[in-house]
């Protein structure tokens, strides 16, 4: 079939009744399938079965400092746990707070603090006369925008570049005041698997905000997630160049195992400056007297050091990286020839970016729904929902076995298909 844009009317009608037929085949099916969340698949679950063996009822929960793990106390984690999640995102232990199972939670906290109490004797932004504004480089992760919209923060879209965002725009933006803060995921980020280049993390370690309340959110929850031995992205680290910037407070860095272990049972960390920790760890106290100590040991004992954390990793891309591969290809052999779509091709995290070359991507979700597919509601990665050309779809391979996947991109792909066709059929 040649490229959509250059078939007349009658070709287009041809192909759509083609691909309706298709359609209707696939629906007498009855399928159920989800590419939907960046979820870990059971066989990538397995892989920390044994670390609920490191610790039995005979074990010694004292830490290295001699703590007993069970009983209360040491409120921003065990010592070889801040070294441990230290190492995974390049950040002495000094610098690192240890939580609960949420990466996501410690964002929440974050923001709520700084709305309630304010940063570093700030103003509390509950009590400014205006909205705060929030930066959000689109496409991105639909459960951080979700956060700022519940504060009521105005988003501001920053256009992704395949570097990181428009630094330009970011630079310009944040000499207004009421700017507070940016959400970022610096490696192979969700949804399009890109990596900020050195250039753009050293310009964010560079800014100078008016607001002296800005921080950059930094979520670094694929910090060590490769899909290949070979072909790894680098990512500066960025508290350090803040430091050698004179910005040392400017960002908070977030990572956590969920992806590593088991989500919804891992464990979260905070990485910031000394006085960001300090001010951080005052509020903490009062909320907590700690977190999860057993779970902390756990992970220890079972990775022991970052070279245990890197094998594993190995294990969830053995895993993960057919699956990467199967999408690409059938991309590839139903879409590349007909110029209706394009799509990233990360080298790690956990998604792809489908883009439709016509606002049809709502159709396509709604047309996979119906044909038992859920994928991620369109505009899900654009601020209050709306993604402006309706064209991203964010596609979660992890879950489903590859038999399962295979369908479900056929799926897609024809969906895309007879949607654009549909499109240019209608607008010819
Ligand atoms: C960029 C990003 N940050 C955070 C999370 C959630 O992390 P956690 O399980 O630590 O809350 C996800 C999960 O998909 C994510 O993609």
């Amino acid at each position: 079939m040649k490229k959509y844009q250059l078939c007349s009317k009658e070709e287009l009608n041809l192909e759509i009744e083609k691909l309706e037929k298709e359609y209707d085949k696939y629906k007498s099916m009855n399928l159920k399938l989800n590419m939907a969340r960046g979820k870990p698949c059971k066989e990538q679950l397995d892989l920390s079965m044994a670390m609920m063996d490191v610790l039995n009822s005979s074990a010694d929960l004292n830490c290295e400092d001699g703590i007993d793990c069970r009983n209360y106390g040491v409120l921003g984690g065990i010592e070889e746990c801040k070294r441990l999640l230290g190492d995974i995102i390049e950040v002495p232990s000094k610098n690192i707070i240890i939580y609960g199972n949420s990466s996501l939670d410690v964002m929440y906290e974050c923001i709520s603090r700084s709305y309630s109490h304010g940063v570093l004797g700030e103003k509390p932004w509950c009590k400014l006369d205006k909205p705060v504004k929030w930066l959000c480089p689109v496409p991105g992760y639909d459960r951080h925008f979700a956060i700022t919209e519940y504060f009521g923060f105005e988003m501001i879209n920053i256009p992704m570049n395949s570097d990181g965002p428009d630094m330009d725009m970011v630079e310009e933006l944040i000499k207004d005041e009421m700017v507070k803060g940016i959400w970022c995921v610096p490696k192979y980020s969700n949804p399009d698997g890109t990596t900020y280049s050195e250039e753009v993390v050293k310009r964010f370690a560079n800014l100078k905000p008016a607001a002296k309340d800005f921080r950059i959110y930094w979520d670094n929850a694929y910090s060590v997630h490769h899909l290949y031995d070979d072909n790894q992205d680098f990512l500066l680290e960025i508290l350090d160049e803040c430091k050698k910037a004179g910005n040392p407070d400017l960002v908070y860095k977030f990572t956590s195992t969920s992806k590593i272990t088991f989500p919804g049972s891992g464990i979260a960390a905070l990485a910031t400056s000394d006085r960001n920790i300090e001010e951080i760890e005052n509020q903490m106290g009062i909320e907590t007297i700690g977190f999860d100590k057993v779970n902390q040991l756990r992970h220890v004992r079972f990775f022991k050091n970052l070279d245990g954390v890197k094998k594993q990793m190995k294990l969830h891309a053995n895993i993960l990286r057919p699956k990467f591969e199967l999408v690409l290809d059938e991309f590839d052999k139903n879409l590349s020839d007909l110029d209706i779509a394009w799509w990233t091709k990360p080298h790690g995290g956990y998604f792809i970016s489908l883009y439709c070359r016509e606002p049809v991507a709502s159709f396509v979700v709604k047309d996979c729904k119906d044909l038992g597919l859920t994928l991620t509601p369109a505009g899900s990665a654009y601020p209050y929902h709306l993604d402006p050309d309706n064209s991203n779809i964010r596609i979660a391979p992890s879950f489903p076995a590859l038999d399962d996947l295979k369908v479900a991109c056929e799926i897609l792909t024809l969906s895309v298909k007879l949607e654009s066709a549909k499109y240019l059929y209608n607008n010819k």
